[in-house]
Order: C-alpha cells, then sequence, then structure tokens
C-alpha cells in the first residue's frame, strides 16, 4: 500500500479538485497487473501535478511527464521543485488532443479525473492516445461516471447538478468498456471496474470546504450517490 497520509497536506480546498485524486489513483495503482511498468510515465491531465507527484514517489518511474491543459507548466514545475521532484518530474502544458511526445514513448499513461473531458467521442483513444504507448505498456484511467443511467426525478437531479452539457460526460462502465473495445480490436486488452474507494474520495472533498464540494454534497445527499461512481480502465496495448 502507498502512504496516502503523506499527501494529507494537500487534502485541502487550494489542491483538490474534486473527489481526492489520490484515493483514486491510488486504487488505479494497486490494482494494475503484475506487468505494468512506470518507467516513463504521462500524467495526462496533471492538474496541480499531485498525482504526478504521486506517481513518481510511489512507483517505479524515473520519470513522469506532468502535462495539462488548465493548469500552467510554471506553476506546476513551483511545486514540483518545492518537492525536489525537479529531476523526476517534467512539467509541460498542452492539449490531449494534440500531443508532442514520440509514438511508442510511454510505458504507462495514466489519467484521473481528466480523460472524460476529452475522451467520450469516437476515435480519440485510439488515434490520439494509443500511438504514445509502447507495446506491452499500459493506459490507466479513473473517471466520475455512473452506475447506470438515471430516470425520473433522478435523471433532473442529475442534470440539475451536472449542468447541461457535462452531463453527457458521464457514462456507465459499460458504455466505456464498449468504446474501447470498439476502438483497439485486438489491439489491445480492456478492463473496467467500479472504484471502491467512493466514500472516501468524496468524503474527503467535502471536508475540503472547497465552494463546489458544498453544492456537490447536498446534491450527494438528496439521492445522487445512488448513481454516481468511478469508472476505472485499463487498457494494455499488445
Ligand atoms: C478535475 S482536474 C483533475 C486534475 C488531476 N488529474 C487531479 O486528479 O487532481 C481535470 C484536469 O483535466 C485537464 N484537461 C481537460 N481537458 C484537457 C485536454 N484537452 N488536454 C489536457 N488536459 C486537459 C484540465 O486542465 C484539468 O486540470
Amino acid at each position: 500500500m502507498s502512504d496516502i497520509e503523506k499527501y494529507r497536506k494537500y487534502f485541502t480546498k487550494e489542491y483538490l479538485m474534486g473527489p481526492n485524486s489520490f484515493r483514486l489513483l491510488d486504487e488505479l495503482i494497486q490494482r494494475r497487473p503484475p506487468d505494468a511498468r512506470f518507467h516513463r510515465t504521462l500524467d495526462l491531465g496533471c492538474g496541480f501535478a499531485l498525482t504526478s507527484l504521486f506517481l513518481a514517489n510511489e512507483t517505479d518511474a524515473d520519470t513522469v511527464y506532468a502535462y495539462d491543459l488548465w493548469i500552467s507548466a510554471t506553476e506546476n514545475y513551483r511545486r514540483i521543485r518545492d518537492n525536489r521532484l525537479e529531476d523526476k518530474i517534467i512539467p509541460i502544458h498542452g492539449d490531449a488532443m494534440d500531443m508532442p511526445f514520440a509514438h511508442e514513448y510511454f510505458d504507462a499513461i495514466i489519467s484521473v479525473d481528466a480523460y472524460h473531458y476529452f475522451g467520450c467521442r469516437e476515435g480519440v483513444f485510439a488515434e490520439k492516445i494509443l500511438p504514445f504507448v509502447k507495446k506491452g505498456g499500459y493506459v490507466m484511467i479513473a473517471v466520475p461516471g455512473l452506475k447506470e443511467q438515471p430516470r425520473g426525478e433522478l435523471k433532473q437531479l442529475f442534470e440539475t447538478w451536472a449542468e447541461g452539457d457535462d452531463a453527457q460526460l458521464f457514462k456507465t462502465a459499460a458504455w466505456w468498456e464498449a468504446l474501447l473495445k470498439n476502438e483497439c480490436g485486438e489491439k489491445c486488452d480492456v478492463a473496467v471496474a467500479e472504484a471502491e474507494c467512493f466514500d472516501i474520495a468524496w468524503q474527503e472533498w467535502f471536508a475540503s470546504g472547497h465552494k463546489y464540494s458544498v453544492r456537490d454534497r447536498e446534491f450527494l445527499q438528496k439521492g445522487l450517490d445512488r448513481i454516481l461512481n468511478f469508472v476505472l480502465i485499463c487498457v494494455r496495448k499488445n
């Protein structure tokens, strides 16, 4: 087990961007197949690069590329230096849809609470993500999702919470499995599961006091917790 307590100082409204990503990443890593390697890892949609710190410290990664669109590389570099990890983590600002890396460059691509923003469309995985992983390498993704399609009052509650277009980003495990299997065919092995860390990841987000967490707590208590989950995706490139 990784020592999550080491990162507790980041469980605050200044750093968390949603349900605690350390929990999601930890579970994603704990469930990795035995032949998964992290030597050269891309943290795709790394946000404040907290997940990159975790990957650098808690896996066999030699180098972690901390890649994000909304947060600047300069801001993340400050945090990386504060943690004395500047020789191991490389901050880069960029769009997942236009990555500057060589094909077959990474042993692993990891994406926590980010992939749904750009990956819900057919073609994205096969064309924009998979080429950058070595043969025998892995793409591991954690995204917020749905246990089942909400109906009736729950549907209304869900759509009010997710406000319009965002509702389209929440998919079931079966939806993700079908999308990725359809895109990859024989090229990949695809495994999809629901995360077990749902309660603690949300509780720690609520405890952060972030203004969005206050609203989220209200909606989850009204019944949204019955249909939300986190979907964990693990794809091996054959
Ligand atoms: C909710 S934050 C999660 C950040 C981080 N992985 C974590 O778990 O703390 C979502 C991140 O996805 C990134 N993102 C969204 N669309 C992206 C894109 N097209 N390319 C790269 N990053 C993207 C945003 O910049 C944002 O930092």
